[in-house]
């Protein structure tokens, strides 16, 4: 066969499913206890829904988005990230104007056509929340502390969690203008810069190509900050001392989507490799109008699943994860193959006293003994049940414990 999964997906399978199954229902037990409500929203939506909000010379806007034609010629786009998805639907079942509930999390594939490394994919995982209606900064020190929350309880802790402002409507116009400045003397900008510097200025710090790197002494928008803005930035750092949440102040971070306003942060953690965020999110008090909605103010964070599994996976999460003990049901005399189907039925549904974390293999018709404890030792069975005729007679069946190969017998109604 010549088919693989397209460049940048991969098929997920074994300890790896384990391990996502798990950091989710982490996470949302985490969220549930929070009071935050679970929303599912499709997969793709309106092209025009992310490139009008995410910003038209972001990289996901210019470079990254899957956008496709339907039968009708509507231009589609697979979601490239939750956020404005979830904005969407707000608005369109009207909690713009009913607030009925605020908080929400969810949990699902994105989409990215980017340049696939380790840690980073073209289909990829998030795992996100959102607080919508209030504009305090308590609101965004909640929803750092609640970031760092969920990767603590998978047991990650080396993080660093970096936060600046990026300011309002009505500061962030003279940062724009002083990064305009200084990187207009900057030589040999990339052409993506160049055009940066004329279209979105705040991008040009996050440019990763060594002819556009900045010093010391470029802009920082915490000069810049107008007074409401640097009380606001002031309460959040407060608040997150208070609740001895550690974070660095980065004057230099910026976000690959426009829509933020006020507080942004990234999570890190240096364990990973050079896609080293984990998590990241902001306040975005202005897309809910600029989708259409009410004046809504709202901020949000999403933990990107496939990092934060591998930082997980670095401090031993994975000897956390349950595997079902495999039992195999065998014959060792064909004419006992009903009863022994019937009996791993039965255990399929029961268990075996009580415990019902097994997965149960077998019977197999037609096969010898031989060839069934060959098939049981090549899929790991813990134990195997042999149905035998003279076992069987006094109702007992035998157990083979497939490590230390012991064997013993036992009554059929003890299981
Ligand atoms: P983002 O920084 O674009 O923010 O993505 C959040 C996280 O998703 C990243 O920190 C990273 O862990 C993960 N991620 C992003 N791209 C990839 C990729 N190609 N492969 C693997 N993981 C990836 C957002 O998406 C915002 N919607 C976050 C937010 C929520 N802001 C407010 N509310």
């Amino acid at each position: 066969m010549n088919y693989k999964a397209p460049r940048g997906t991969r098929d997920i399978f074994g300890e790896t499913v384990l391990g996502l199954n798990l950091l989710e229902q982490k996470a949302k037990e985490i969220f549930i206890r929070h009071g935050f409500d679970e929303v599912r929203t499709p997969i793709f939506e309106e092209a025009a829904l992310f490139t009008r909000s995410i910003g038209q010379t972001t990289n996901i806007v210019e470079k990254e988005m899957y956008i496709f034609e339907d039968k009708k010629k509507r231009k589609l786009a697979l979601r490239p990230e939750g956020t404005v998805s979830l904005a969407r639907a707000f608005i369109e079942h009207r909690m713009d104007v009913s607030r009925s509930a605020c908080k929400f999390f969810y949990s699902g594939e994105m989409f990215r056509y980017e340049r696939p490394q380790a840690g980073r994919y073209r289909q990829f995982r998030q795992i996100g929340a959102e607080i919508y209606a209030s504009s305090s900064p308590a609101t965004d020190a909640e929803i750092i502390i609640l970031a760092q929350e969920v990767l603590s309880s998978l047991g990650i802790d080396k993080i660093s969690i970096h936060i600046n402002s990026l300011g309002c409507e009505k500061c962030r116009p003279f940062f724009r203008e002083a990064l305009v400045k200084y990187f207009s003397s900057v030589k040999d900008l990339c052409e993506d810069c160049l055009r940066r510097l004329e279209k979105n200025p705040l991008r040009l710090l996050d440019c990763k190509i060594d002819s556009c790197k900045f010093t010391d002494d470029v802009p920082e928008m915490s000069d810049y900050l107008c007074c409401d803005c640097k009380d606001n930035f002031y309460i959040v750092q407060l608040l997150l001392k208070k609740a001895n949440c550690n974070f660095t102040v980065n004057g230099r971070l910026v976000r690959g989507l426009d829509y933020y306003t006020r507080t942004v942060f990234e999570v890190r953690s240096s364990t990973v490799g050079s896609q080293d965020a984990l998590a990241a999110g902001g306040r975005y008090d202005n897309l809910i109008k600029e989708i259409g909605g009410q004046n809504t103010p709202a901020v949000g964070f999403a933990i990107g699943a496939e990092r934060a599994l591998l930082a997980a996976q670095n401090v031993g999460f994975f000897e956390n994860l349950k595997i079902p003990e495999k039992i195999f049901v065998a014959i060792a005399d064909q004419e006992l193959f009903s009863e022994a189907f019937t009996f791993a039925v039965k255990i399929t549904k029961y268990g075996i006293n009580g415990n019902k974390d097994i997965s149960v293999f077998g019977p197999i018709n037609g096969k010898s003994l031989t060839n069934q404890l060959k098939f049981a030792a090549k899929i790991q069975a813990s134990k195997t049940i042999v149905f035998a005729k003279t076992e069987f007679e006094n109702d007992k069946v035998l157990i083979k414990n497939m490590k230390d190969k012991t064997q013993s017998e036992i009554d059929l109604n003890k299981l």
